[in-house]
């Protein structure tokens, strides 16, 4: 048994902790007739054939470390049909190096646009087994990525150092959340911080709605507020905007570094309560995993080596009411799973008071 293994796009807290589950099994399954060859920077070593044998003890000692040992990189799916700057057509060079190598099978640890170009392989003829790595949990057909829980932890903890000194200072605190396009991890870190204000790209806000939520705090003896905001959160009239007109909007008014920083301008103005912003950024897919994360890593990198084992390729490993199953890449490439506005979670949160900046 010949299998290559690579992880792509932005890291998060437990791609080893996956490769050790796929690597474990498949070295106590196969034994001495397996080969394991792990590619360097993602995709790019696939492409350009830089890869390292991995011998078992390459998996022993990695559970609880972030990052990834085989180096990652984003390598954009609308590109991979572009030949690179020396004129080299990268899916027949993946192609090449898979079958130079021989390879029985491709592992591929990835988000959403590294699991589409995982998909355009397996077209191409390739045996692919898909494991759903984001810190965002944006992709269909898994109910949770490993990765996001981790990096919720990191985001939460920012909240909480955020808590105290905002109590004492009497201030609005932003906490911009990353995310991409999906407000998923700034509603669990929101939740789990205990924010007064969740902004998040599924659910536009008005800011006269975030301004009376602080202002009524204010009036009923809370002079501080503190508003979780997704990296992707767009006022309600932004959103209606077509692509081109907020462009040129943006590109009129003051350029802000991110949407939290235009939010601090605007509720400044509107209620002169001194607004600070706080930008956790990469922290949040930096660290060692949590042991949610170490757990569900592992049982889908077991299960990813179980799909090899059946030959059952073409498949993404996934979590489904608690299950471990897999889904059909083709079904769930390209798509994304986002927050439902009307989700019981949101009603949950709005029942302990929490607003979405969509209620005046
Ligand atoms: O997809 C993971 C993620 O961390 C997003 O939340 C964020 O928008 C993006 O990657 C940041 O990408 P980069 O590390 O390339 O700046």
């Amino acid at each position: 048994m010949r299998v290559g293994i690579l992880t792509s796009g932005g890291d998060c807290q437990s791609l080893n902790a996956t490769m050790r589950g796929v690597g474990k099994t498949l070295y106590n399954i196969y034994g001495n007739d397996l080969s394991i060859y792990g590619f360097e920077d993602g995709y790019h070593g696939l492409i350009y054939s830089e890869y390292r044998k991995m011998e078992r003890s390459d998996f022993s000692g990695i559970l609880n470390i972030g990052g990834t040992i085989l180096g990652t990189s984003r390598t954009p799916f609308k590109l991979i049909r572009e030949p690179d700057e020396n004129g080299l057509n990268k899916v027949e060079a993946m192609k090449n190096t898979y079958r130079q190598l021989r390879l029985d099978c491709l592992v591929v640890l990835g988000g959403n646009g590294s699991l589409k170009t995982a998909n355009l392989l397996q077209q191409e003829g390739l045996n692919v087994v898909g494991c759903p790595k984001t810190i965002d949990n944006d992709l269909w057909g898994t109910d949770m990525t490993f990765g996001f829980h981790s990096a919720v932890s990191v985001a939460t903890n920012a909240i909480d150092c955020i808590h105290t000194t905002a109590a004492s200072h009497k201030r609005v605190f932003i906490v911009e959340i990353m995310g991409h396009k999906v407000g998923m991890m700034t509603l669990y870190a929101g939740l789990a911080g205990g924010a007064d204000i969740i902004l998040i790209p599924e659910i536009p806000y008005h800011i006269d709605a975030v301004c009376s939520k602080i202002q009524e705090r204010y009036s009923h003896g809370s002079p501080f507020s503190i508003i979780a905001v997704a990296e992707g959160a767009i006022s309600y009239e932004n959103s209606i905007l077509s692509k081109k007109e907020l462009k040129k909007k943006r590109s009129e008014g003051k350029i802000y570094p991110s949407v939290s920083y235009e939010l601090a301008d605007q509720v400044f103005e509107k209620t002169g309560i001194e607004v600070r912003v706080t930008v956790p950024g990469h922290t949040q897919r930096g660290g060692a995993p949590v042991a949610y994360d170490r757990v569900l890593a592992t049982r889908f990198g077991v299960e990813a080596a179980m799909l090899i084992q059946k030959k059952s390729f073409g498949n993404m490993v996934a979590l489904v009411n608690n299950e471990i199953v897999s889904v059909p890449l083709a079904e769930i490439a390209g798509k994304l799973k986002t927050v439902e506005p009307e989700s019981q979670i949101i009603k949950d949160a709005r029942a302990v008071g929490i607003s979405f900046g969509d209620e005046v």
